[in-house]
């Protein structure tokens, strides 16, 4: 039976790729995206998911959502990653579609009220939507299926401070009330997505899969992979936010534990995930008195990139 889901981006090289397994996936059925800003600004998000969904062949509802971080100060967006238009600069085709006239948190309100029980949230920006419709409807901490977020690290440091993973970093007060909401979350962060890397055989494997939608997931990728040659010395790229889906379908390939996490809001910490595993005391109850959470320590990078390209290819 295939998994309702809605998804929360900011595409961003890596969103597209992950919003492309959405849309093709047998055992997804993608309900909507919902858009926030951080790789790019919110009306570059919305445009992108409305263009992927086209190139695609399909009509899915886009709900447009945060253009800013809760309550910190806005960093610009990642161009030197994503490209200014969020795709790696490459001239993009023109888009016919509209976002629907809901906002995001109204969008996840009203599809998580119709479907009790069945929807799950899988998000894979900065936080806000998800902060944004806990505060309008609360009520849906119970009637999701499951919150799957990309974002934060419990032992790989940071990549955006030496600590902070970037979609935490750009709202950590969203993200600390996503995260201790008490509903049911899987985090998929860097210790799992940094042990995955796709490489240009796999893009090309990709590219002739997929049409249309494939040009603009290779022609990207190639910007991104510039990046991470710079940044990383690797000859490929890690495809987080495709890892949250990779959970969600074929969760055996990830190692994970249960425990508690708080979001560090301000100062040099700003944006850090902290972990207290399940059971183990401190010397304060501070760390252990969030909600029970499932996060990931570790992947099969090898069979999840794998599993990314036998979806695609
Ligand atoms: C996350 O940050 C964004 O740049 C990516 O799209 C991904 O969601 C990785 O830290
Ligand atoms: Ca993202």
């Amino acid at each position: 039976m295939p998994y309702p889901i809605i998804f929360d981006t900011d595409p961003g090289v890596d969103d597209a790729q992950a919003i492309a397994i959405a849309l093709r996936h047998p055992d997804i059925e993608l309900l909507g995206l919902t858009t926030t800003y951080g790789n790019v600004n919110i009306e570059t998000a919305t445009h992108n998911a409305l263009l992927l969904s086209e190139l695609a062949g399909q009509s899915i509802p886009v709900a447009q959502g945060a253009a800013a971080p809760l309550a910190k100060t806005k960093y610009p967006a990642p161009a030197f990653i994503h490209g200014d238009n969020g795709l790696g600069n490459i001239e993009l085709p023109p888009v016919s579609g509209k976002a629907v006239s809901q906002s995001a948190a109204e969008f996840i309100v009203d599809t998580v009220n119709a479907r009790p029980g069945e929807v799950t949230l899988v998000a894979v920006g900065p936080l806000g939507n998800l902060a944004a419709a806990l505060q309008l409807d609360p009520g849906i901490i119970d009637k999701v299926k499951h919150v799957v977020i990309m974002g934060g690290s419990i032992k790989e440091g940071g990549n955006v401070t030496p600590v902070a993973e970037a979609n935490i970093f750009n709202d950590p007060h969203a993200a600390s009330r996503v995260l201790t909401a008490g509903w049911p979350l899987t985090m998929v962060g860097l210790d799992a997505t940094h042990r995955c890397v796709l490489n240009p055989d796999h893009m090309e494997a990709i590219a002739a899969g997929q049409g249309e939608l494939g040009k603009v997931l290779a022609g990207s990728y190639a910007f991104y992979a510039e990046f991470y040659r710079g940044a990383l010395g690797i000859d490929g790229c890690c495809p987080h936010d495709s890892c949250a889906l990779a959970w969600l379908i074929k969760p055996e390939l990830f190692t994970t534990t249960k425990g508690h996490l708080t979001v560090v809001t301000d100062g040099d910490a700003e944006g850090q995930t902290v972990f207290a595993p399940a059971g183990r005391p401190f010397i304060d109850s501070r760390w252990n008195r969030t909600p029970t959470v499932e996060v990931c320590t570790g992947a099969d990078g090898g069979a999840i990139v794998e599993w990314i390209v036998d979806t695609l290819k």
